[in-house]
């Protein structure tokens, strides 16, 4: 035993066990073999630091979602690619109104949560591997904050160009973010700068998940100013054309496909 995890579909394992506390359909974790545990997702930061947050949100309907959730899928149009999409939330909604959607992950039992909450599209892979099957885009929402899956200056670029790829003219991309500078606390603000000296955006955090004995490998997830963003999409594709911060520190980053 290391007590390092064993690599494995961390999100998808946590989603399963998530469905089967909240539906008490299927084997789920139990305190004592007889009580309901909740299921925490626990995220850990190459610093050390160690946060858990519950899973069951990611099954959330629409009545327990942000403000800034709903103001997101008001905007989608047209053909929508939900990317990362989870346990589904989104993309149920906008099957619902009649929006056509395809949730894509790379969590294959993600994929099984969203398929068994009735989502009818579904696409396991990556942005990059998605263009190769030909369908094309509208609207693309990268929502729960998933602007992280820009990672940083190394992967923005390529993210982009793989999203332009995807794109009908005029599409729109609608990223939700958060601002992670407002705070004091000595432990983020060292963590901060110790990214900025090594030539990283301040808030590039460096995480891996992990749930039982399951873990994922460290990998980058970027929390930045929308004015990093706007650094970053400069000379890509695309056009920042409006970030709406009115639940700030969250906010609602669109972009336009250049004509
Ligand atoms: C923070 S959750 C957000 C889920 C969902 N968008 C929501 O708002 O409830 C991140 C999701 O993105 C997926 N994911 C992570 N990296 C990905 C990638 N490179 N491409 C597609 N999906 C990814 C994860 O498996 C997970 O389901």
């Amino acid at each position: 035993m290391t007590g390092e995890p064993l690599i494995g579909d961390v999100f998808g394992e946590l989603l399963r066990d998530a469905l089967a506390v909240a539906t008490g359909v299927g084997p789920r974790p139990m305190a004592g073999g007889r009580l309901p545990r909740p299921v925490i997702e626990i995220i850990e930061r190459d610093d050390g630091l160690i946060n858990g947050a519950p899973a069951a949100h990611y099954l959330d309907g629409p009545a327990d979602w942000q403000p800034y959730d709903h103001r997101a899928v008001d905007r989608a149009r047209g053909e929508t690619l939900d990317v990362g999409t989870g346990a589904g939330r989104i993309a149920l909604l906008l099957q619902e109104r009649g929006v056509p959607v395809t949730g894509l992950d790379t969590s294959a039992g993600a994929l099984a949560v969203s398929r068994r909450r009735g989502v009818r599209r579904l696409v396991h892979g990556t942005v990059d591997t998605h263009v190769a099957d030909g369908q094309r885009y509208d609207t693309f929402l990268l929502l729960g904050n998933n602007l992280g899956l820009f990672e940083g200056r190394q992967r923005a670029p390529g993210f982009l160009a793989a999203l332009a790829a995807l794109a009908r003219p005029g599409a729109q991309i609608i990223a939700h973010g958060t601002n992670p500078y407002g705070t004091r606390d000595p432990l983020h603000t060292g963590y901060h700068e110790r990214n900025r000296s090594r030539g990283r955006l301040g808030g590039q955090l460096r995480l891996r998940l992990r749930y039982r004995e399951l873990g994922t490998e460290w990998f980058d997830y970027l929390v930045c100013s929308p004015d990093e963003f706007a650094d970053l999409v400069h000379g890509s594709a695309w056009r920042l054309t409006d970030v709406d911060d009115r639940d700030a520190p969250y906010y609602l980053a669109t972009l336009r496909l250049a004509e």
